[in-house]
């Protein structure tokens, strides 16, 4: 990202609905009780429906965006634009930092939102792995993913520090070069007991532990390794509590963290469902619950906030049920259930407490930087909750006394995703590659330099270059419309126009879901 660009936070927006809210919670209450003991013990899977071509198609190229983001020795590459790049990342401490991904059109890796790209890739794959396998999108997601994985492993060398980024966005921003001829300095930054991060701790270990669920029946190794780095990362975020943009304010420039609560959550309800040991669900339901759930308040989805991505996670035992839990946690899991609920009675556009934030066309809005990031995220969790309402038979949702069913769950996702590819004011795509018109000055130093000019890292006159893009950076989903969707395709135009492997990760998810005509939610844990 190119500036102060991380608004990820539309609080004020909700406050519109807070008013609402507490009505929601008692009314999703009554509706909760009346359906208490859950008999389905697990998701029923079921064939996945047709492949619905046009989504098939567009996380077909999703994906593909990932590829263009790869970092170190790669390998099967496809692109001809692309090649090895920073292969000595952490050689300075003896770290083979190499792989992972440049975050978005620079080439920080940036960890915060790199482990969330991987956390939300891993819950993709649990949820949807049938539906992309049926659309052939299966190995190249895990591939994707074992990218970040490899590469989070080794930035974790021992318990109590991690590397949570290499590269110095300052250094890194007063060149436009290509990733393969990059000469300037990578410096690396970590985490430890005395400068502490629970945020990118926590945020790590949740990526770790829902990837150790991922890789559980196809290497149990590798499943094994990612579960034991989670663990520690989750108890080295826990011990040592500290925001990581305290311990190291110039990270506030970038990836300004508002607060490490969510994460720790969010964390141990992947460890809960990657373990089944009973102490990550105390951690959930009792204490830290009440003391950080922020239960009834909807919040929006995002590299920074992951209270709502966690109530909707754990919305899936309250949906599923577990014999293990106890009547205390069964209450607090009926809390995130509702807390979900009042999320997705915020987005759908008709209920009584829709948030207002959205365009004229019906695309949830919530800031002008990369004002995609929280449609998509939102339509994805919107996707997730149909479907295990209708994995577990739950036939409607109330919103205040207006009845929804899952059918009108999957409309709105299916209204976001539609937006993105073209359904709106501009007819434009946001996918690049999808449809007949699409971003052709997307901001992103790769794509805009032909691949045999050696810039050094001075190659602004590729930025500032008339002509279009040399090479498609392809699948990536740019920032998007402002408020009046209307969008420039302009290079420089960093705050529409830069994509971000964690705006892939989002819409991964959501087209992994709408790839074939009806979803049915799997069993992972
Ligand atoms: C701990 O992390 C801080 C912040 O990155 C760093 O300044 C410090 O040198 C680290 N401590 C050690 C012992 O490396
Ligand atoms: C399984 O994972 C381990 C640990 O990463 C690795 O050494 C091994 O080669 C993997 N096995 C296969 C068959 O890929
Ligand atoms: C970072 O977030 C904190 C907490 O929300 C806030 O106080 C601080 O002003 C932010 N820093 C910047 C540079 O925006
Ligand atoms: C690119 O454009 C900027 C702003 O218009 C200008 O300051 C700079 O000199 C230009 N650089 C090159 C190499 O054309
Ligand atoms: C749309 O909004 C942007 C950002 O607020 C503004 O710069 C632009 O002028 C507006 N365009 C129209 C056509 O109103
Ligand atoms: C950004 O690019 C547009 C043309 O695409 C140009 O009109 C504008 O002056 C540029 N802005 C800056 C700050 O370089």
């Amino acid at each position: 990202m190119e500036a102060v660009k991380k608004q990820s936070n539309g609080w004020i927006s909700w406050i519109l609905v807070l008013g609402m809210a507490a009505l929601v919670l008692m009314a999703a209450v009554i509706t909760v009780r009346s359906k208490s003991h859950h008999s389905a013990a697990a998701p029923v899977p079921g064939p996945p429906g047709a492949i619905e071509k046009k989504y098939g198609d567009a996380l077909n190229l999703a994906l593909q965006f990932f590829d263009v983001q790869k970092s170190g020795k790669l390998v099967g590459n496809k692109l001809s634009w692309r090649s090895d790049s920073a292969l000595d990342d952490g050689s300075e401490r003896n770290l083979d930092l190499s792989k992972g991904m440049y975050d978005a059109g620079d080439h920080v890796k940036f960890g915060l939102p790199l482990a969330f790209t991987a956390t939300v890739l891993s819950w993709s794959i649990l949820e949807y792995g049938d539906q992309m396998k049926a659309a052939m999108n299966l190995k190249p997601a895990l591939d994707s993913l074992k990218w970040i994985t490899d590469y989070l492993i080794n930035a974790h060398p021992s318990d109590n520090v991690l590397y949570i980024q290499v590269g110095d966005p300052d250094i890194d921003h007063k060149c436009w070069e290509r990733p393969e001829t990059m000469a300037e300095e990578r410096p690396l930054t970590q985490v430890n007991s005395s400068s502490p991060g629970t945020e990118v701790a926590a945020e790590t270990a949740a990526a770790l532990a829902s990837a150790s669920l991922v890789f559980k029946t196809i290497n149990s190794t590798y499943s094994d390794l990612l579960l034991q780095h989670s663990q520690q990362l989750f108890s080295f975020a826990d011990i040592y509590r500290g925001s990581y943009s305290i311990s190291i304010p110039q990270v506030q420039l970038y990836y300004n963290s508002t607060g490490y609560t969510d994460e720790l959550l969010w964390a141990a309800a992947w460890l809960y469902h990657a373990t089944g040991d009973q102490s990550y669900l105390s951690y959930v339901t009792e204490k830290n619950g009440k003391a950080f759930a922020e239960w009834g308040i909807p919040s929006w989805f995002s590299w920074d906030n992951k209270l709502a991505g966690a109530q909707v996670l754990l919305s899936r035992l309250y949906f599923f049920g577990s014999k293990k839990t106890s009547n205390a946690e069964n209450v607090a899991l009926q809390r995130y259930a509702i807390t979900a609920k009042a999320v997705v009675c915020g987005l759908l556009p008709d209920s009584p407490t829709a948030t207002t934030s959205r365009t004229d066309g019906g695309l949830i809005w919530i800031s002008q930087w990369n004002s995609l990031q929280h449609p998509v995220a939102s339509a994805f969790l919107a996707l997730l909750f149909s479907d295990y309402m209708l994995s577990s038979q739950t036939p409607t949702l109330s919103c205040n006394g207006n009845s929804y069913t899952p059918a009108d769950l999957r409309k709105f996702a299916i209204s976001q995703a539609d937006y993105v590819l073209g359904e709106n004011p501009m007819e434009m795509s946001y996918l690049v590659g999808y449809g007949k018109k699409y971003p052709l000055y997307v901001h992103h130093r790769g794509a805009s330099i032909p691949a045999d000019a050696n810039t050094g890292c001075d190659g602004f006159k590729w930025l500032n270059s008339t002509a279009p893009n040399p090479n498609v950076a392809i699948g990536a989903l740019v920032g998007g419309p402002f408020l009046n969707e209307t969008y420039i395709d302009s290079r420089n135009n960093s705050m529409q126009g830069e994509p971000t492997t964690y705006n892939s990760a989002v819409i991964v998810g959501l087209l992994s879901g709408l790839v074939t005509t009806s979803s049915v939610v799997q069993s992972f844990s």
